[in-house]
């Protein structure tokens, strides 16, 4: 039986991996948080793996945020997230871990590239500088990976998701990504009988992952994956405006009547495009479309509005 330890267990990603984990009947999945363990103290971490003695690792905990958060935090977003890294992978070396899977992200890669990206392009020209301080921070963890492969023979991989959604995401009204910070506001706007105000034009194109299908496909990296790093991404052909998807979260609310669009605010980059055909190649996996999604990740809103983080 595998005993994997999942960090960064209370959020997004870590509580899909909990909703799909009885999928996988020979695994024993354990779920930790900074209220569990400060992984920025290499104290704390090593005795969570004497702990647990995991004999696979995925590893989610980091600082995160929208562009709001990033902007005005970048010592904590570089300092935090270096040091959480360096010593989880650490620990995974000297706990003699069997697999590690670590988590990046699309925001990480270069400003100025050409579109789609894909896995080879990562490192090749500074990221935007909104996001610096936590780009580079998560580009040295894809190092730190790569240094235990080549010294070690460690397998130690990388996985890169685009945009993720669903339930149990950070709600907060500056701080979060696009789609929980939209749910947030729909509701507001609901509850109080105003317009649904969507800041930009919503023309920008992303890639959107429901939480669900980004935890089952790092569980098939950890089970079957050999690339060193991987996109996991819907394709290029379901990339959708900000706009539609905006369209789909009044819709859900059945408030789509009362959505306006204030153009005063900027729009951010335009597209990101990633490459999904290096996974693709390897996995026919069923995304569930957005339409599906978005439904979910309102209901889950609306009936945990309590408990959500916000
Ligand atoms: N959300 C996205 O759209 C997106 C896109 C691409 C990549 N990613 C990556 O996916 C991974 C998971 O993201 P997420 O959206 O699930 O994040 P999240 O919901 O914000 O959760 C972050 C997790 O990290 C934990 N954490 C933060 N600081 C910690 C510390 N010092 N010690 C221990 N644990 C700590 C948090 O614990 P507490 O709950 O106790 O604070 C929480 O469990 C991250 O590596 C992120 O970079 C996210």
């Amino acid at each position: 039986m595998k005993t994997i330890l999942v960090t960064g267990g209370s959020g997004l990603v870590g509580q899909g991996i909990k909703a799909v984990e009885h999928k996988y009947p020979t695994c024993k999945f354990i779920y930790v948080s900074s209220k569990d363990y400060d992984l920025s103290s290499m104290k704390d971490t090593q005795k969570m793996f004497e702990t647990f003695q995991p004999t696979h690792v995925i590893h989610l905990a980091a600082c995160v945020g929208g562009l709001f958060k990033n902007m005005n935090n970048k010592v904590e977003m570089l300092e935090k997230n270096l040091l959480i890294n360096y010593n989880v992978v650490k620990c995974c070396h000297e706990s003699d871990v069997q697999k590690l899977v670590a988590c990046l992200s699309t925001c990480i890669f270069p400003d100025k590239t050409t579109y789609p990206i894909n896995e080879t392009m990562l490192h090749n020209g500074p990221p935007h500088d909104s996001n610096d301080a936590y780009a580079y921070a998560k580009r040295m963890l894809e190092i730190q990976c790569k240094a235990y492969r080549e010294n070690f023979g460690s397998d130690f991989q990388c996985v890169i998701p685009t945009n993720i959604y669903g339930p149990h995401d950070n709600y907060h009204l500056e701080d979060a990504h696009v789609i929980p910070a939209l749910i947030h506001k729909c509701y507001n706007a609901k509850s109080e009988n105003v317009p649904f105000v969507m800041r930009g034009t919503g023309k920008p194109l992303r890639q959107f992952i429901y939480s669900e299908d980004l935890a089952e496909l790092i569980i098939w990296t950890m089970e079957h994956n050999t690339e060193p790093t991987i996109i996991l991404s819907v394709p290029e052909k379901d990339e959708v405006s900000i706009e539609y998807v905006a369209r789909l979260i009044a819709r859900s609310f059945n408030y789509h009547h009362n959505l306006r669009f204030d153009t005063s605010f900027s729009d951010g980059q335009f597209k990101k495009t990633a490459d999904n055909s290096l996974l693709a190649s390897k996995i026919n996996y069923k995304f569930t479309p957005i339409e599906k999604g978005i439904n979910m990740a309102v209901e889950w809103f609306i009936n945990n509005y309590e408990i959500a983080r916000k």
